[in-house]
C-alpha cells in the first residue's frame, strides 16, 4: 500500500527519492509526492496518479536539496487528489511529513488542534494531523516534537519528518507498519520497504514498534520507546537490484512465473541436507512439541490462504495432525479455539499483511506456538513469530502472487514431511522418495513452462469470455480457488471456483453451451469422480479445458482443450498445475490489454484492514 522513502546526505535527494518511490510502485498507489529542504525552505510537490505525473511536475526544476522525504499514497481517508497526496505540512509550512497507516483518533486530534491553536486543515486525510501536531509541538528539535506527538496518537503510524529549521536532519518513527533505515557511503536513508534501497545499501536496520530513527548525513541513531539510544545489529540484504527489475520480460508477473524453478530450487536447497534429510535449522520442533499439539491452525489471506488450503491436505495426510485453514480477516474476529496445544502457522509473502499479523497476535495471546512462512526477511510477521520458515523466492514485485505461492508450498511440504518423520507416520521409503521427488520439481516446472505457447493460444481464443469457472477435487479444489483468484485479479474476468463435488448442489445451474470451465483432474485417486463431473458439464455443452497428468487418454473425450503436466505423485501436482493457471491469467489479461503488474484497486501489501 503506501510507501515511504527519505534520505539525508551528500547527493541530490530528489533523484534518490523518486528512484526509491519507483521501486515501491508495485505496492499500489494513487498519488505521489516529495518534500525537500530546498534553499532553507520546505518545498512540497505532489500529484494525483502515477509517479510520472510527479516527474512531469518537477521536470525543469533545479533542485539542490540533499534532505527530503517522499511518498506513494493509496487513498484511505480522502480521495486520491493532489491536495490529499503526501507529504503534508504544518500550518506554518516549516515541517513536512509522510505517513503509512491510519491515525484512529485523528478526528479528536483535529478538533483539538482547530479549537486550541486555530489550525485550518487543508486536506481530508488523517495524516495531516501528524504534521499539524508536530507544528504546534516543535520547539527547535524535531525528535522532541515527535516524542510528544506519538504519545497523543492512536492507530498505526509510521512516518518520516523533516523540519525547515534543521536542514540536515531526518526523523522517522515506527508504529505497526514497516520501517527500515540504513547508512550508505554518502547518504542515510529510511524506507518502508527494502526494495526501495537495494541500489544504495548492503545492510539495513529493521526498526521495531515504538522506535525512532534520527539521521543526519553522517549519523544514524535509533532510540528505544523509552528514549534510550540503542545499538542494533544490521541485517545483510540478500536480494539484489536485478531481482527487482524486469530483466527483459514485458511484465514482472511473467518474469516471476518463469523464476519459479529457480525459486523452488533455492527454497529446497536451504532445507535439504546432503544426506537427503530435511533440516529446519533455527526451527525447534521436537517430537515432544508435536505430541503436545492437538491441532494446527493455518491462517493467511489471498494466495497465501490458498497455499494454506493445500497445506491442510498434505499435513493431515502425512503427519496425521488435524489442520484448520482460515482466512485471517475471519480468524481474528471469531474468538477461535486456540491455546498452548495449538501450532499456529501464518503464511505471508510480505509478512506485513495486517489481518495476518493481528491473527498471529491473537493466537500468541492465547498461548499458541507461532511458526510463520514468510518471504520478506525481518518483516513484522517474521519478527513476531517463535520460528520462521523463509521462502527464498526473492522480491515479488507483481501484485499477483506467483513464485511466493509455489515456494510457500515447498515450505509446507518440507514441514509436513519433517513432522511426519518425527511422528513416524510415514515410512522411510516414502520419506526418501518424497525428498527425491521434491528435488525433481524444478526440472518438471521448467518442462511445464516450455509449453507456455499452448496457454497463450488458448487465451487468444478465450480472452473475451465474461465468466470462467474453475473446478477440482481434493487438493485440486484448492488450486481451482487460486487459479480463479489469479484470473480475476489481473484480467478482471468474473470467475468462480468450487470443489467439483459441489457442482450438483448449485453451480451446475450456471452451465450452458460455451460456458468456459477449467477442470483440474490431476488426482489419480479421485480421477473417476472428477471425470464424471466433466462428463456432466460436457453434457451441457460447456467448453472444458482440462489440466491432467501426462499420459491421460480419457480427458480429451470430454474436454475441448487438454493441458498436461509431467507425471508426479498426487500430493505434488499443485506445484506444477498452478503454472498453466498463472500463465492463463497472465495471457488473458495481456490479450485484454490490462495493467498486469498493477491491477486496479489492488495493493501488493495490504497493511490496513
Ligand atoms: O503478503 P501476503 O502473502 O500476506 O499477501 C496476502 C494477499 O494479499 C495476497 O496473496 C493477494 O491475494 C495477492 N494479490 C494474490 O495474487
Amino acid at each position: 500500500m503506501c510507501g515511504i522513502v527519505g534520505c539525508t546526505g551528500r547527493d541530490k535527494a530528489s533523484d534518490m527519492i523518486i528512484d526509491g518511490l519507483k521501486k515501491l510502485e508495485y505496492r499500489g498507489y494513487d498519488s505521489a509526492g516529495i518534500a525537500l529542504l530546498e534553499r532553507g525552505k520546505v518545498l512540497v510537490k505532489k500529484k494525483e496518479g502515477r509517479i510520472s505525473n510527479l516527474e512531469k511536475e518537477i521536470s525543469g526544476e533545479r533542485f539542490t536539496a540533499t534532505t527530503g522525504i517522499g511518498h506513494t499514497r493509496w487513498a484511505t481517508h480522502g480521495s486520491p487528489t493532489d491536495v490529499n497526496a503526501h507529504p503534508h505540512t504544518s500550518q506554518d509550512g516549516r515541517i513536512a511529513i509522510v505517513h503509512n497507516g491510519i491515525i484512529e483518533n485523528y478526528q479528536d486530534l483535529r478538533k483539538k488542534l482547530e479549537k486550541k491553536y486555530g489550525i485550518e486543515f487543508r486536506t481530508d486525510t488523517d495524516s495531516e494531523v501528524i504534521a499539524q501536531l508536530l507544528g504546534v509541538l516543535y520547539e527547535g528539535e524535531l525528535e522532541s516534537a515527535v516524542r510528544k506527538a506519538v504519545k497523543m496518537m492512536e492507530g498505526a503510524y509510521t512516518f518520516g519528518a523533516i523540519a525547515q529549521d534543521e536542514p540536515d536532519k531526518l526523523v522517522a518513527y515506527r508504529k505497526d507498519t514497516p520501517l527500515i533505515a540504513g547508512m550508505g557511503e554518502r547518504n542515510c536513508f529510511i524506507a518502508s520497504d527494502m526494495t526501495a534501497l537495494l541500489k544504495y545499501l548492503d545492510e539495513i536496520y529493521l526498526i521495531d514498534n515504538g522506535e525512532m530513527v534520527v539521521e543526519t548525513p553522517d549519523s544514524l541513531r535509533i532510540y528505544s520507546p523509552d528514549g534510550k539510544e540503542i545499538n542494533k545489529k544490521p541485517l545483510k540484504i540478500t536480494w539484489n537490484q536485478e531481482d527487482a527489475e524486469r530483466g527483459g520480460y514485458p511484465h514482472f508477473m511473467l518474469k516471476e512465473i518463469h523464476e519459479q524453478p529457480k525459486a523452488i530450487k533455492e527454497t529446497l536447497a536451504r532445507r535439504i541436507g546432503r544426506n537427503g534429510k530435511i533440516k529446519l535449522d533455527g526451527i525447534h520442533l521436537t517430537l515432544k512439541d508435536l505430541q503436545k499439539f492437538n491441532k494446527i491452525c493455518i491462517v493467511a489471506c489471498g494466495t497465501a490462504y490458498h497455499a494454506g488450503l493445500v497445506g491442510k491436505y498434505i499435513i493431515e495426510q502425512m503427519a496425521r495432525i488435524p489442520v484448520e485453514t482460515d482466512v485471517a480477516s475471519e480468524f481474528r474476529y471469531r474468538d477461535p479455539f486456540v491455546d498452548e496445544k495449538t501450532l499456529f502457522i501464518a503464511i505471508s509473502q510480505s509478512g506485513e499483511t495486517l489481518d495476518t499479523l493481528m491473527s498471529l497476535r491473537e493466537a500468541k495471546n492465547k498461548g499458541a506456538r507461532i511458526l510463520s512462512i514468510v518471504n520478506v526477511v525481518g518483516s513484522s510477521v517474521a519478527r513476531e513469530s517463535d520460528d520462521v520458515f523463509y521462502t527464498w523466492a526473492g522480491p515479488e514485485i507483481a501484485v499477483a502472487s506467483t513464485k511466493a505461492f509455489t515456494t510457500q508450498l515447498v515450505c509446507l511440504y518440507l514441514l509436513a514431511l519433517y513432522m511426519a518423520d518425527l511422528k513416524g507416520t510415514v515410512t522411510k521409503e516414502y520419506y526418501n522418495s518424497m525428498v527425491s521427488d521434491l528435488k525433481g520439481l524444478p526440472d518438471k516446472a521448467k518442462r511445464v513452462l516450455r509449453k507456455e505457447g499452448q496457454i497463450e493460444s488458448m487465451a487468444k481464443l478465450l480472452y473475451n469470455r465474461d465468466n470462467i469457472f474453475f473446478i477440482g477435487r481434493g487438493i485440486d479444489s484448492s488450486l481451482s480457488y487460486e487459479g480463479s483468484l489469479k484470473l480475476k485479479e489481473v484480467s478482471y474476468i468474473n470467475s468462480f471456483a468450487t470443489a467439483a463435488g459441489e457442482l450438483k448442489h448449485g453451480p451446475i445451474a450456471l452451465m450452458e453451451p460455451e460456458t468456459t470451465v477449467i477442470a483440474l483432474a490431476t488426482q489419480d485417486r479421485l480421477y473417476d469422480k472428477m471425470f464424471a463431473n466433466m462428463e456432466e458439464i460436457n453434457a451441457r455443452h460447456a467448453h472444458i479445458v482440462a489440466i491432467v497428468k501426462s499420459g491421460d487418454k480419457k480427458a480429451k473425450t470430454v474436454a475441448r482443450d487438454v493441458f498436461t503436466i509431467p507425471k508426479c505423485r498426487d500430493e505434488l501436482t499443485p506445484m506444477l498445475s498452478i503454472i498453466p493457471l498463472q500463465l492463463f491469467a497472465y495471457f488473458m489479461a495481456r490479450e485484454r490489454g490490462e495493467n498486469i503488474d498493477k491491477p486496479r484497486n489492488l495493493a501488493k501489501s495490504v497493511t490496513v484492514e
